[in-house]
């Protein structure tokens, strides 16, 4: 029936609103941990801009560190999110190991919220990890919950699965789950790029239960903690390419966005928030560099992931993003970050264009430009060799040139730190 109407309108070429089966979902994994500090107004200000980027709500990622006054913290977001119409989920981080009786509590404290979520009939609870347990905790987790009256939607980010091969595994080892949070949207470890062959795996074997099948989008992925917490994933491009494949290649029934607020793994699309103590090492490599511009880019494919339709543009706009050093320079704090070589050297840049533009990218002596058609479309331009350099771009259209500078200079020497986390900006 879908297939049909879909290949008539393709035949006739004519655009039609295709009915969506079921509605689409966007949330952004939020690390609760990270409001030790909050104020309501913190999170006034992060459901606001939230909702200004198309994000339906926070996976609120908690611990048990802190957990009393986290759960306080919790308290205040409900408070925020429930006039705001702003879903939040919670989502078990088994970086520690959880009582289930804890995590009942913080489920069924919410539960009679307006800001809870429920799909298929049950409140959607995820996780992050919680594999090392077997099916008897989350069964039994679940059965609690319904004897007080709480069906469970159970939608885990099991990260041991990441080989398309185990979903069978996965299925005959958990008759608990109900859908599938796939975590992995980064490249594993390989100078390759992603692709949606564990995504379609995964999917498939949510909806054998009902789902969800939620695929995650996520624009980074670098993390220098030392010891054995250095990496950087090929990410150079991947803010782009994974939109693109939830809406043409996955089509999931929930997109997160991992993450709001993980500092020290460089994917947050959140400003950065002075309240948010970030230990020792992680300010070194986050503070300045601004992610916000990103949410830009989120809010252009929210609607088309949701409607399959790409939404027009009015105002041109370029969003770009580059590191400040070349990859190979010497720092004087941390150690080089495994997969260190497989970032390229360049400024990347992203442009949302209305009709057509030619968008130029230059920095030092490196000069680069393209055509850019209407809709989205990338260019970037290799870092050059001359020391202490900003880019400048240009967006030309016939009807004048918007053009402006980043303010991140990209240093040949003088590194204080193996960083590979980006500076995200915006030229409109
Ligand atoms: C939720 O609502 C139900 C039904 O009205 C009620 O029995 C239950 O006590 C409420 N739970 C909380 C935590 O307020
Ligand atoms: C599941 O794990 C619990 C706790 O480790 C253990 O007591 C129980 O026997 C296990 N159940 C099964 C079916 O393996
Ligand atoms: C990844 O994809 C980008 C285009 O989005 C392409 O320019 C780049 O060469 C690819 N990287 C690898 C390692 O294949
Ligand atoms: C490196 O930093 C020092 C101290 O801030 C400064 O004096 C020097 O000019 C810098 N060198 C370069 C090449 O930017």
């Amino acid at each position: 029936m879908f297939t049909l109407l879909a290949s008539l309108v393709l035949l006739s070429g004519i655009v039609l609103p295709v009915a969506a089966a079921n509605p689409k979902y966007v949330f952004a994994h939020f690390m609760a941990p990270n409001a030790y500090s909050y104020e309501v107004s913190d999170w006034q200000t992060d459901i606001s801009e939230a909702q200004a980027t198309g994000i339906d709500g926070f996976v609120l990622n908690i611990q048990t560190i802190n957990m009393a006054i986290i759960e306080g913290k919790i308290d205040d977001a409900f408070s925020v999110a429930e006039p705001a119409n702003f879903y939040l989920i919670p989502s078990f981080d088994f970086t520690d190991d959880w009582a289930v009786s804890d995590m009942e509590r913080i489920v069924s404290d919410h539960a009679n919220s307006t800001s809870a979520f429920w799909y298929n009939g049950g409140l959607l609870v995820s996780t992050y990890g919680g594999d090392s347990h077997n099916d008897s905790y989350w069964s039994g987790f679940k059965s609690d919950l319904l004897a007080d009256g709480i069906k469970v939607t159970f939608a885990p980010a099991f990260t041991t699965y990441r080989d398309p091969s185990l979903t069978g595994t996965l299925l005959s080892t958990y008759s608990s789950l109900d859908g599938f949070f796939n975590w992995w949207s980064w490249p594993d470890d390989v100078d390759a790029n992603l692709t949606t062959t564990v995504d379609l795996a995964y999917q498939q074997a949510a909806e054998t239960r009902g789902g969800p099948y939620i695929m995650s989008v996520s624009p980074w992925q670098f993390k220098e903690l030392g010891g054995t917490q250095d990496w950087v994933e090929l990410s150079d491009t991947l803010w782009y390419y994974r939109w693109l494949q939830a809406i043409q290649d996955v089509n999931p029934d929930i997109v997160e966005i991992v993450t709001w607020n993980d500092y020290a793994e460089s994917h947050y699309i959140g400003d950065i928030n002075p309240n948010v103590n970030l230990g020792d090492i992680a300010p070194l490599y986050v503070d300045g560099f601004v992610h916000s511009p990103w949410r830009y880019v989120a809010q252009y494919f929210i609607p088309w992931y949701r409607t399959g339709q790409a939404p027009p543009i009015t105002d041109d706009q370029v969003i770009f993003w580059y590191r400040s050093h070349p990859k190979d320079v010497t720092c004087a704090q941390g150690d080089v970050p495994r997969m260190s070589t497989f970032p390229v050297d360049a400024v990347f840049a992203l442009a949302l264009i209305s009709d057509s533009a030619t968008v130029t990218l230059d920095i030092g002596s490196n000069h680069y430009q393209w055509d850019a058609p209407a809709g989205a479309s990338m260019g970037s331009v290799p870092f050059p060799t001359e020391h202490s350099q900003i880019p400048f771009i240009q967006i030309i259209t016939d009807s004048g040139t918007t053009s402006g500078y980043g303010s991140m200079y990209v240093t040949q020497t003088n590194c204080t730190i193996y960083n590979f986390n980006p500076w995200v900006g915006i030229i409109q």
